[in-house]
This record gives structure tokens, C-alpha cells and sequence, in this order.
């Protein structure tokens, strides 16, 4: 994907060490939620020229299996399930406890965004629970489970997050940003405990990314976003820097504005919204 100009400032490129990554990722074992598409597949795609061991996880078999077939030099291992489902999402704890003695990093990606307006959500109750279910409940119950493991491994937690929740929330969002911001919230709450067991934490700040997940909000189109291909190698980058947050440059502005200026955007936000 080809950067305009306005892209190029907001997101530099990001280098990669491969060296460190190789050496950092040699015999890893890697869990990526949500890897059937968007910033989950591209991953898998970087991910899959190392040595290390994938454990991919999504609803979409068929695509599930065209990343196995695809990727030559890493392991791969997938299993289809929908996260959202409790049943399912045993299913596939199980299927980490039987089949695998360690694991090393588990990726935080897979995600749901809905953008409606609460006029419009006042008989959708169920946009509420299902961004709930998979963006909050579905990895606290995985890592319940997990972190048993990433404790002997002393291994990394990386949390694929959105600018939104350092900013001002957004109308027309709040099933999303509420969901979002309770798993960052968990997450920040439980991270002195997991570091001082030897786990690392990763939250990662990300802006718009041009995949699947934007596609029905037309106005995105023109809006600037990062390619998903960068934000996979902004994640990767983090498993050797064991960086704890990635942020866009520009957001420090945006989270001072945020508190600064809050009268005047809900303001100059009512006017936008009156217009539309
Ligand atoms: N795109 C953006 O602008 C942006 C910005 C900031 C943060 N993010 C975050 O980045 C992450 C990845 O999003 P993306 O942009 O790459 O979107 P995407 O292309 O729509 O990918 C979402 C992934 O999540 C999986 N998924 C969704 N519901 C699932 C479920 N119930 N069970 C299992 N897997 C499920 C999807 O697979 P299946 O459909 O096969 O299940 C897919 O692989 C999300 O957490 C999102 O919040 C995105």
C-alpha cells in the first residue's frame, strides 16, 4: 500500500532488527487471535518466515487454512472457533493444554467495531454484548488460562489497542471504545502483578489501519490510515524491544487536547453531528 504524504508524517516507517527477531523468535511459541485477516493475517505473514511455532486462531477455517498452506518456514498450527462462544473458546484452551507444553507470546487482535448511533441501537442490546464478548470477556478467559503459561515461559502479553482509548471517546462508537477500553483497563490494572511474575506487557496504541474492519465506513476511505502491514511490523518489532506501549507520535498533542479542550469539542461535535 502506497503512503500519500500526510501518511508518510504520521507514520514513519518502522525497521525491523531481523536479526534480533530471528534470534529473539528461534523456538517461540506464538498465539494470534484473529488471524484470518486485516493486522492479525499480516503477522501470521512476517511471523511465518521465522523459526518459531504459530498457533492461529479465527471463525474462518477456509481462510485459516489458506495461511497454513502459505506459510513455509514457521509451524503452524490452527484451529477455527468463535471466540465469542464460551464452548468454543474452551475447545480451544483444551486444545492448548493437550497439544502444547509452552507458550511464549499471545497476540490480543481479534476484534469486532460497530459504528452505530445510540438512536439507532435502542432496540440492539445484542451490539453491546457481542463487542463485549469478544473484545473484553473472550481474552480475559483465554489469558485466565494462559497465564499460567506465559508465567513459566516468562513470556509477553501483547494487546492489540486503539488510539481511542487515550482520546476522547468518539460518538457514534460506544459499543467498541467501551469494550476496548475495558480490556486496556484490565490489562493496566493486572500488569504490575504479571510483570513482577516475569510476563511482559505490550499495549499497542494503534490509528486507523486499512483492513476489512474499516471497509463499511465510507468516509474512512479518505481518511489517512497506517497499512496493516506496518502495524504487523510495529507488533513484531515490540517482541524483541519488549517495548510496553506503542503510541503514533502525534497522540501526545492529542491526549493534552483531549483534556484541554473537552468543552469545545463536545461543542464543535453537536454542531458536526447537527449538520450530518
Ligand atoms: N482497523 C483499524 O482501524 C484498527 C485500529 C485500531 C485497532 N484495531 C484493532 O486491531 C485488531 C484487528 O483488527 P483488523 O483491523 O485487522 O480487523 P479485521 O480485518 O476485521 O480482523 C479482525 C480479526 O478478528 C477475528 N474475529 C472477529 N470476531 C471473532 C470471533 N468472534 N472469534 C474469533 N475471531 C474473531 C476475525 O476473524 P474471523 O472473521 O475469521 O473470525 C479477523 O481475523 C482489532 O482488535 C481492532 O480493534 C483496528
Amino acid at each position: 500500500m502506497k503512503y500519500s504524504f500526510i501518511e508518510k508524517v504520521l507514520f514513519p516507517p518502522t525497521y525491523i532488527n531481523d536479526r534480533k527477531l530471528r534470534s529473539e523468535l528461534y523456538g517461540k511459541t506464538i498465539i494470534i487471535t484473529g488471524a484470518s485477516s486485516g493486522i492479525g493475517e499480516q503477522l501470521a505473514f512476517l511471523l511465518g518466515n521465522l523459526n518459531c511455532h504459530l498457533i492461529l486462531v479465527a471463525r474462518r477455517h477456509e481462510k485459516l487454512l489458506e495461511l497454513q498452506e502459505q506459510i513455509q518456514t514457521a509451524k503452524v498450527d490452527i484451529f477455527p472457533a468463535d471466540l465469542r462462544n464460551p464452548a468454543e473458546r474452551k475447545d480451544f484452551l483444551t486444545f492448548i493444554h493437550e497439544t502444547h507444553e509452552k507458550i511464549d507470546i499471545f497476540v490480543n487482535n481479534a476484534g469486532l467495531s460497530i459504528k452505530r448511533s445510540i438512536f439507532d441501537s435502542l432496540d440492539r442490546f445484542h451490539d453491546f454484548e457481542r463487542t463485549m464478548a469478544i473484545n473484553y470477556f473472550a481474552p480475559v478467559d483465554m489469558l485466565l488460562t494462559i497465564i499460567p503459561f506465559l508465567e513459566n515461559s516468562k513470556g509477553q502479553i501483547i494487546n492489540v489497542s486503539t488510539i481511542n482509548t487515550l482520546l476522547i471517546p468518539f460518538p457514534r462508537f460506544a459499543a467498541y471504545q467501551a469494550s476496548k477500553q475495558a480490556f486496556d483497563t484490565w490489562l493496566q490494572s493486572a500488569i504490575p502483578e504479571l510483570n513482577d511474575k516475569g510476563i511482559r506487557t505490550t499495549s499497542i496504541y494503534l490509528p486507523l489501519v486499512r483492513t476489512p474492519m474499516i471497509k463499511p465506513t465510507a468516509s474512512y476511505e479518505k481518511m489517512p490510515a497506517m497499512s496493516a502491514h506496518h502495524a504487523a511490523k510495529v507488533i513484531s518489532k515490540t517482541m524483541y524491544t519488549r517495548r510496553r506501549q506503542f503510541k503514533p507520535w502525534y497522540i501526545g498533542s492529542g491526549q493534552l487536547a483531549s483534556v484541554l479542550f473537552r468543552g469545545v469539542w463536545e461543542r464543535v461535535g453537536k454542531k458536526l453531528l447537527q449538520k450530518r
